[in-house]
């Protein structure tokens, strides 16, 4: 009698489970994927060592794009996948003419309403650039999400293939969208205007200092908590797509016994503008003053910024801009304010002009 019982409610639960299956696999079934297309540029995501335990002097930009979605077949479960290898670099190789071909790839397939996000797989030494010069120029709210690794794809424990996934699941995630340029690596999301490389070798290397990061990405989810207070993407005056070439911009780096060779250098090397990496609020040593202002008079557009990493270079602190006609970086790194510059010479040569977009951008 007791076995007739147990054996009836072991099939009725049986049956309730199946039918609790069956639905959810018809409901998962019937959820659209968003189509994500990966645009692979190479680095360390897309490298290969001598064996498992070489995560330092290893080759970058080996590996294709394929062979990167195929080593994350769960990507399939939350997206629709595509993949084209726009460029197989070392990032350090990155140049403007690289930047343009990108951005002008990104801003047509996001005008195709079957791309509903665009993942860029990236090396992480110059990805930050990449990130701030795309959150300028890309004319969409879709997500555009830049990835890269610390560990290259043969390594034990690499961090590549989850990046990756994290990456994909984001760039067709609906509350990225409208967020400009986003880089995510270690389950961390950053914005392209702050984030930076603060470690040569560690996973956790991508940090947002002072301002904080945007977000995480938990078991699958991406949660949100701050958003950039800066224009980017469809609010810019910028726009790439009808450019053969960008101006030439310098950085000069300030240091103590710093002379005016550099800057000397760098403007007779045809520079259009010159980012001053100063010392502390972007101080201008005494030997430098005067061939900065000297370029000024040339022609040449100057912004000074700060080899310091956080804080503001306030206009008019260190340096009296106004008389001086330069334009002061706001909280920008100089390798930042070096874009933001590029993208200003392509539309004004006017100083004023030029520190309004360094307040907006
Ligand atoms: N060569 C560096 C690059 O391509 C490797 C660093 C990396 O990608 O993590 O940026």
């Amino acid at each position: 009698m007791l076995f007739r019982q147990t054996a009836r409610s072991a099939a009725a639960l049986f049956g309730f489970l199946f039918c609790l299956a069956f639905a959810a696999q018809a409901q998962t079934a019937s959820v659209k994927l968003p189509n994500v297309t990966i645009l692979a540029t190479g680095g360390t995501i897309a490298g290969t060592g001598a064996t498992s335990t070489t995560t330092v002097g290893y080759t970058a930009a080996t590996v294709g794009v394929q062979a990167l979605i195929q080593a994350v077949p769960e990507m399939t479960k939350i997206a629709n996948v595509s993949g084209e290898q726009v460029f197989q670099i070392a990032s350090e190789n990155m140049g403007n003419e690289h930047w343009l071909t990108l951005a002008k790839r990104v801003n047509t397939l996001l005008a195709q309403s079957n791309v509903d996000g665009i993942v860029i797989t990236h090396g992480t030494d110059t990805l930050e650039e990449t990130a701030y010069f795309l959150n300028l120029v890309v004319k969409s709210r879709k997500p555009v999400v830049l990835v890269g690794s610390m560990r290259p794809s043969t390594a034990m424990s690499a961090d590549g293939p989850a990046n990756l996934y994290n990456a994909v699941l984001l760039a067709g995630a609906p509350d990225a969208v409208g967020r400009g340029v986003l880089v995510v690596l270690n389950d961390q999301i950053n914005g392209a205007r702050d984030v930076t490389k603060t470690n040569t070798t560690s996973l956790d290397t991508f940090k947002t200092p002072e301002l904080g990061m945007l977000g995480y990405i938990v078991g699958g989810k991406p949660f949100f908590y701050r958003a950039s207070a800066r224009k980017h993407t469809v609010e810019t005056e910028f726009d790439v797509m009808n450019l053969s070439a960008l101006p030439q911009v310098e950085i000069a780096y300030a240091h103590a016994n710093v002379g005016p060779v550099a800057i000397e250098a760098l403007v007779a090397s045809g520079a259009k503008g010159l980012v001053h990496a100063g010392v502390g609020d972007g101080s201008l040593p005494a030997k430098v003053r005067p061939a900065l202002s000297s370029a000024r008079k040339k022609g040449v557009l100057i912004v000074r910024s700060s080899r310091v990493g956080q804080g503001i270079v306030a206009r008019n602190g260190e340096a009296n801009d106004d008389e001086l006609d330069f334009v002061a970086g706001d909280n920008l790194s100089p390798q930042k304010a070096r874009i933001l510059l590029m993208l200003a010479l392509t539309r004004t040569t006017n100083t004023r002009d030029i520190q309004r977009m360094f307040y907006t951008y």
